[in-house]
């Protein structure tokens, strides 16, 4: 029976180089799209920096997605042509998709919670719209869903043995993949390592406090609406049938049966359709 210490999972995950490369790209381009004073051939050159963002970028760009009449030839007049709000999200999709896809994930592992994450991030911006809900950067939104299950991610990837043995105690007990990680990480889990990486990437400190308490908002000192929205697009993930990872068990969180109601409420229901189908052919370009 594994289980790690609490100083053992963090000295594993600060020893994890793709941490820093991700954190040298994602970061730059956030602080770069978000400054006012920021231009298209700035965030250009950071892209152009890391050539495999760079080339993922300009072939979805290209892709039926966008349904450009134009071959889109550079970085910077995809800039022009996307703006900076949309570059920055799909900058951050292609990396935390090139992170999701380590060697060390099993292919249908990687899907699973790729495609959480982004149904998540879809069920947030719904929640947003159809709910009326203020407060919240909506530049954040999206940000804040597609990595609030980031720690997972780098848990596979810097403590593979662990990781197994996490989905080992939850297929033999009724534990969510949180409870089980806290068993065998002793205290430790993916909203704490995932929080702990985004401070590495200097990202927005309401997007780090949502990514740390996705999974336990009734502790939060502060309110903060941006982790409401996560804590039940995250949920509603499940009933709209994109758990981040398939058990043979249902997840006993309160969060999960308080979210049946959105099941129910036809304009939270076409909003995410509509959304999803939408966005459908960017994940395929993405995939
Ligand atoms: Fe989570
Ligand atoms: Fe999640």
């Amino acid at each position: 029976m594994l289980r790690l210490s609490y100083e053992d999972v963090f000295e594993r995950v600060g020893a994890l180089t793709e941490l820093v490369t991700l954190a040298g790209s994602v970061a730059q381009i956030m602080r770069i799209a978000r400054d006012p004073s920021g231009t298209a051939a700035k965030l250009a050159a950071v892209i152009s920096r890391d050539p495999a963002l760079a080339m993922k970028l300009l072939s979805t760009v290209n892709s039926p997605f966008y349904g450009l009449r134009r071959t889109i030839e550079t970085i910077e007049d995809a800039v022009v042509v996307l703006g900076f709000s949309e570059v920055e999200r799909l900058s951050l999709a292609i990396s935390v998709m090139k992170h999701f896809s380590a060697r060390t994930i099993r292919g249908q592992a990687v899907n699973q919670l790729f495609m959480h994450s982004l149904v998540c991030g879809i069920a947030a911006e719904t929640l947003v719209e159809c709910f009326q809900l203020r407060g919240i950067d909506s530049d954040d939104i999206f940000t804040a869903a597609l990595l609030h299950d980031v720690g997972k991610a780098i848990i596979w990837q810097a403590m593979p043995d662990a990781a197994r043995e996490v989905m080992a105690v939850m297929e033999g007990s009724h534990l969510s993949q949180f409870h089980a990680e806290q068993e065998v990480l002793c205290g430790a889990n993916h909203c704490v390592v995932g929080a702990w990486a985004s401070g590495e990437w200097n990202l927005p400190t309401s997007i780090i406090h949502s990514i740390q308490m996705h999974h336990t908002p009734l502790e939060a000192k502060n309110d903060v609406p941006l982790l409401k929205v996560i804590h039940i697009a995250n949920a509603a993930c499940y009933h709209l049938g994109f758990p981040a990872v398939k058990t043979k068990t249902a997840p006993p969180t309160a969060a999960y049966e308080s979210c049946a109601f959105l099941h129910g409420n036809e304009t939270f229901m076409q909003g995410f359709r509509t959304r999803y189908e939408a966005k459908r052919a960017l994940f395929d370009s993405l995939a």
